[in-house]
């Protein structure tokens, strides 16, 4: 019997991730650990049922106390560790909540991890890591490249990242780390580019660009990165790091584009160039050959099918997204947005 424990399983990818583990790996138990946050949203789940192959707890993850006590007995094979606070804007506005969930919630998983024994520890980075290239730079990160955050959400990701290498150079501990791309898919929330796009177009509103619109991501659906956790827990080896990209660089303007026409909708009236993020990052392009040549994992889903897909999703789950527009997010919106 096959226990994992994903953390953040009420997120966006968490629960893409849960999802996928229900229709793919029907024998494993799935323990999920969510604080259930402003991002995270037990409707992200609805149609898993709780049951003896399926449980969730709603705790932080730096809560040592509360981790200990339901994680004893579980005897738990792989943790997917997800939870994080996530978005950079939000982050330039207050980094104390990033510090205390993505640093201290890891480094307390990772002491329990280690006294109650796991097969494999996968840590969810990102390509942020490494600090953006500025334009027109032909440097690409690999693996090795050092790590230059430049945001606090991505200083408190490598923060974390670098408790996972120690974690594996004090202790052996089976660490491996994933430092992933833009991911995009069902269930993401509304404050991300592309739902926010998607939300904002579907209600007659326009499009928020940031500064010009040149700064590029590279964008990985959310079942190729589920599919990736699964083999790097089953395959990689303990105190390996792997990059995991997408489609290929886009510049946000054409992925904007992209969408509009999807959506056949016209550019002039629908995007707005607004102020840029403070120290926006220019680009993460990534060298992820090791991924592919050392376990075979490729990201399949080419950006224009992933879209569509995705597109059709958020056109079909307006209950899904309606009450997250509708809540609290307005007032997030509202200030983040005042120039729309
Ligand atoms: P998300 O914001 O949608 O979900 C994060 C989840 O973590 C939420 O359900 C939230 O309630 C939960 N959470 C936050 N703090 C917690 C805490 N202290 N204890 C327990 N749960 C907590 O994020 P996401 O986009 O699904 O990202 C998941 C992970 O993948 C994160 O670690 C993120 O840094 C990483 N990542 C994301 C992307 C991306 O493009 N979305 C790319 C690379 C890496
Ligand atoms: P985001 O989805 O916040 O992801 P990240 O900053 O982690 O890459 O943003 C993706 C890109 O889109 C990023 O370059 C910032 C830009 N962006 C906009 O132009 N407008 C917006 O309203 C948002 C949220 C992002």
């Amino acid at each position: 019997m096959t226990t994992v424990l994903v953390t953040g399983g009420a997120g966006f990818i968490g629960s893409n991730l849960v999802r996928y583990l229900r229709r793919e790996h029907r024998d494993w138990r799935i323990f999920n650990i969510d604080k259930l946050t402003y991002a995270g949203n037990l409707n992200n789940l609805a149609g898993i049922e709780v049951g003896p192959d399926y449980s969730f707890v709603q705790g932080d993850v730096a809560d040592g106390a509360m981790l200990s006590r339901v994680w004893a007995r579980r005897r738990i094979k792989y943790v997917f560790h997800l939870a994080a606070e996530t978005h950079v804007d939000r982050s330039l506005k207050d980094a104390v909540p990033f510090v205390r969930a993505n640093i201290e919630g890891t480094a307390v998983l990772l002491d329990l991890a280690r006294t109650e024994g796991v097969e494999k520890f996968i840590y969810m980075s990102t390509d942020e890591v490494y600090g953006a290239v500025p334009r027109g730079s032909d440097e690409v990160f690999t693996e090795d490249s050092p790590l230059k955050p430049r945001n606090p959400y991505s200083a408190t990701k490598a923060g974390a990242d670098l408790l996972c290498q120690v974690a594996h150079a004090s202790h052996d501990m089976p660490v491996v780390i994933v430092r992933a791309a833009n991911n995009y898919g069902p269930y993401q929330h509304p404050e991300k580019f592309l739902p926010l796009m998607l939300t904002n177009l579907m209600q007659g509103r326009k499009v928020p660009v940031y500064g010009t619109g040149q700064q590029m991501r590279d964008w990985l659906f959310v079942d190729d990165t589920c599919k990736a956790l699964v083999g790097l827990a089953e395959r990689a080896e303990p105190g390996s790091i792997y990059n995991l990209s997408g489609s290929g660089l886009i510049p946000n303007i054409e992925l904007a584009r992209k969408v509009l026409d999807v959506m056949r909708l016209e550019e002039e009236e629908n995007l707005k160039m607004i102020a840029d993020r403070p120290g926006h990052d220019f680009s993460y392009p990534l060298n992820a050959d090791k991924i592919e040549r050392e376990l075979n994992i490729r990201t399949e889903t080419r950006l224009d099918d992933g879209l569509r897909r995705t597109v059709f999703w958020y056109r079909n789950n307006e209950d899904w997204w309606r009450p997250i527009r509708e809540g609290r997010f307005k007032d997030y919106y509202k200030e983040q947005y005042s120039e729309l």
